[in-house]
Order: structure tokens, then sequence, then C-alpha cells
């Protein structure tokens, strides 16, 4: 029995960048160009695909394997068994045939004695007979799973065979760091400004790139975050983090060398934060290699610094327990960094509920400023600040999201707009925004999310480098 594991992965024709090598080393790509236009090639996450439905057939291939393991190792076991029978039987038929030639050396009682022996033999033999014919009805319901699951898979591949291609893991892989290049080089020609504040803020919000689902493997770990580090310490600016977990809290963080090694699940660390550290919510980010997030005990802010492992906790007064965003418990605090700085958000009593942003001061840790919004948190699913700029986004319906309200430090004016983007999943309890590449994270039921953002300065000179990748849970 082959009990193939697939990767899926939708393709509208084949990933390429720099079609026609036009983005190859050593050429220009300049935007709307025609023939010079970096395309990374991408397909679309379409919600009727049904998820579900695979992640059943691959439980049920990983079932499969673990019953295939026990009835092999149980064969094992019979082997063993049947060597020893075969090595007393050939001992017993040693002695029988000695008995024979010289039956007047033997007694009755030496007679009996063998006769048990034989009976036990034969006793044993029947044991192993049933052991087996149990071993062989295993195999052959294992069989027919299998059998059923292949049909499954057959029925999903026939169901989106016009735009899914079931591809190997190294297949799978390769794609996903063809996309990553693709983007990478797609910032860099099309995006010089990043860093940049010369703009009026977000106007389009791209297509979910959806990654991977976490390392944990566990469609369960819907409550997690993952990004790259906001102000990268040098030779970690390729790095990326996850951390996820099956409630609303944050017990530990991996950290990945770069995106190949977050696709391949290969972290260089992992810290497990200490048993009096352990945060809740999961709204927290990594800047400066440092971990931003909120506690219960005392009910406040965390800061732990990887670096040196340095622990520091604050308390804001007037914040209430009592707002979260509607999705999930205990998002209370919801850090956020930008090009600008470290913030975080939050409701007071005071404020009826209504959101605040404040101004954090990394070394001190301390609260530098406040600004009230008029948005009440129980209406925003999240928050996160680009520019010094506040958006708040809602959930429109069953897939859709909006960034609906705008609040800007810089002047004290808020306004409400109305910029719609796609999830994949139903649910998501972390969004945050990174300057370092001017995109948006999200933790989106245990899946790794971004989005291409938009300002209103680029509008003309940016091709969309749509690209979208969905990996099944299995590697
Ligand atoms: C790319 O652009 C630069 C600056 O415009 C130019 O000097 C260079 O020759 C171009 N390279 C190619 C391969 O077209
Ligand atoms: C973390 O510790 C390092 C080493 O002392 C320090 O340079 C860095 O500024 C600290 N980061 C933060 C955010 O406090
Ligand atoms: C872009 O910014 C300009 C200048 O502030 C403004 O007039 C215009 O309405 C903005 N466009 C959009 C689509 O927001």
């Amino acid at each position: 029995m082959i009990v193939t594991l697939h990767f899926l992965a939708l393709l509208s024709s084949t990933v390429a960048w720099g079609r026609g090598g036009v983005i190859g080393e050593g050429r220009n790509g300049t935007a709307g160009g025609g023939g010079d236009r970096c395309t990374c090639e991408a397909f679309l996450p379409s919600s009727t695909f049904p998820v579900r439905d695979l992640v059943v057939v691959e439980q049920t291939a990983e079932e499969i394997l673990h019953k295939l393991d026990l009835e092999m190792g149980k064969l094992e076991e019979y082997e063993i068994k049947m060597t020893a029978y075969v090595e007393k039987i050939l001992k017993l038929t040693v002695e029988i045939e000695e008995m024979e030639k010289h039956s007047s050396d033997y007694n009755d009682a030496d007679f009996a004695d063998m006769k048990v022996e034989i009976k036990q033999v034969e006793a044993l033999i029947k044991e192993l007979q049933a052991s087996i014919s149990g071993s062989v009805t295993v195999f052959e319901s294992l069989r027919v799973e299998s059998t059923a699951m292949d049909e499954a898979l057959t029925r999903l591949e026939k169901t989106y065979d016009k735009n899914w291609v079931l591809v190997t893991r190294r297949e799978y892989v390769k794609i996903q760091l063809q996309l990553e290049t693709c983007e990478r080089r797609h910032d860099e020609l099309f995006n010089p400004n990043i860093g940049s504040c010369a703009h009026t803020g977000i106007i389009r919000v791209g297509k979910p790139i959806v990654s991977h689902l976490n390392a944990h493997l566990n469609a369960a770990y819907k409550y997690g975050g993952w990004g790259k580090d906001s102000k990268p310490v040098p030779d970690r600016e390729s790095m990326y983090w996850y951390s996820g977990y099956t409630s609303a809290s944050i017990v530990d963080v991996r950290f990945y060398t770069n995106y190949q090694n977050l696709i391949l699940r290969n972290h260089f660390q992992h810290h497990n934060l200490h048993s009096s550290w352990i945060g809740t919510g999961n709204n927290y980010i990594i800047r400066d290699n440092t971990l931003y997030y909120q506690i219960n005990n005392p009910f406040g802010l965390a800061k732990l610094n990887f670096t040196t492992m340095k622990y520091e906790s604050r308390v804001i007064a007037g914040v209430s327990s009592r707002f979260s965003y509607p999705n999930s418990i205990n998002q209370i605090f919801d850090f956020a960094a930008d090009e600008t700085g470290l913030w975080v958000t939050y409701s007071t009593t005071e404020s009826g509920g209504r959101m605040v942003i404040a101004k954090i001061d990394e070394a001190s840790f301390g609260v530098e400023d406040e600004w009230q919004t008029s948005v009440y948190k129980p209406g925003v699913s999240n928050a996160f600040m680009v520019c010094g700029v506040f958006y708040a986004v809602r959930t429109v319906d069953i897939q859709t999201e909006e960034l609906f309200y705008m609040y800007d430090t810089n002047t004290k004016q808020d306004s409400y707009i109305s910029v719609q983007f796609d999830r994949f999943q139903d649910k998501f309890s972390n969004l945050d925004y990174n300057p370092t590449d001017q995109k948006l994270y999200m933790y989106n039921d245990g899946y790794y999310v971004k989005y291409h953002l938009w300002f209103n300065h680029t509008v003309e000179a940016t091709a969309e480098p749509s690209l979208v990748l969905i990996s099944d849970k299995i590697l």
C-alpha cells in the first residue's frame, strides 16, 4: 500500500518570476512597461475549495500510517515467536527420534512429559494463527480505508482539476521560495519607498498570500501570530517568528533564520516562556529581538528581550480588561510597530470602550503619549499602525474585512474609510503591519497569511505581485 502525502497548490498556470526572463539577472524591471512587468504568476484562494475535506483525507492518511506501524510491529513479534517455535519443534523432533531409537531407556512419565510439551507448542501455534488472522483483518480494513482515501483524494483532484495541481513536498517548497523571491524582487523594483511616510494612507490591500499552516501542523492552534522583526538586529534581517497556541495565550516563540526555514519548519531558536512570564492575548509583536505582549499578573504589558532574556512589565492606569476584539477573549492590549516606533492600543473605562492609542518608549517601556479615538473596540476586529496613523478593521461578511477607520496621531484627525480585503479562513487573532516590507501579517485560524499594501502615492507605479499559495497541513 502506498500512502502518498500530497500538497496542494492552486496555480493559474506555472509559477515563474520574470516571465520570459524579464526580471532575470542583469535586467531592469519597470512598471507598466508591457513585457517588462514583474509577474509572479498567481492564483486566488477559492473560498469554495474544500480545505476541510483535504484535512480529513490527510488525517486519515496519518491514522492509516499509524495503524500500519502498529501492525508491522506486531508482525515482527510474530516472526520472532515463529522462529522460536520452529526451534522448539526441531528440538522436540530430535528428542522424539532419540526416544524411538532407545525406547527402552524411557518410561511412561517421559512420554507424558513429551506429550505435554507437544501440546504446549500446538497451543502456541494456534494462538499465533489467531493473532495473524487478526492482523490480516486489520490489513484488509486498512486497505479498504486507504482505497477510500485515495478515492476521496481523486474526487478532490477532479473537482478542482482545472486550477488545482497536486505537488510534492519538494515542488511545494520550491514554488514557495520562487514566490518569495518574486515578491522580494517586486518590492525592490516597485516599492523603493519602504520606510517612507510620504503618502496619504492605504488605498488598497492585496489578495491574501497564504503561506502555510502553522509549525504545530495543527489547525486547533487558532490563536497566535507570525511575522518578521519590525526593527531587526544585525544578521537577523531575514528572520521570521511564529507563536501559536490552542487558547488565547502565549507560551513560547520560535525563530527561523529565513523564509525557507519557516516553510520547512526548521526553527533555530525555540524560547519557552518562563512560567511566571506566560502571556495572554495574541496581539503581540517582535521588535528589536524583543517580544512585547500582554500579561495578566499584573494586568498589563510585558517586554522580553531575547538578546539578554531580560523581562519587564508595566501597568497602564485606567485600562479596562472588559474590552476585547469580538473574535477572541483576552485581546486587551494590541501592540503595533510602524516607521515611527512602538505602539499599543486598548480601551479604558473612562473612554467607554472606545480605543486609545499609546506611543511606547522602547528603552524605558513607558507611555510617551496617548490619543483617544472614536471607535468602540468590540466593533473592531483588529487594528494596526502605519506612519503614526491608526487603522481599525472590521468584519463585513464571511470572507471580507474592511479598513473602516483611521486616526492620524500627527494631526489628531480621524476619518471613516472603506478599503476591503479577503480573509482566507474564518477568524484571525493577530493582524499587524510590518514597516520593513510594508506588508500586513495575519494569523488566520492557524494559517500564516500576508497582504501587500498600496499607498496613495504608489498607485500608478505598481503592478500587483498577486500570488497566493495554499498548503495543506502535512510536511
Ligand atoms: C538598468 O538601468 C540602469 C539605469 O537606468 C542602466 O544604467 C543599465 O544599463 C540598465 N541595465 C540593463 C541591463 O538594461
Ligand atoms: C535588548 O538588549 C540589547 C542588549 O543589551 C540592547 O542593545 C537592546 O536595546 C535591548 N532592546 C530593547 C528593545 O530594549
Ligand atoms: C490620495 O491623496 C490625495 C492627496 O491627499 C487625495 O486628494 C486623494 O483623495 C487620495 N486618494 C484616495 C484614493 O484616497
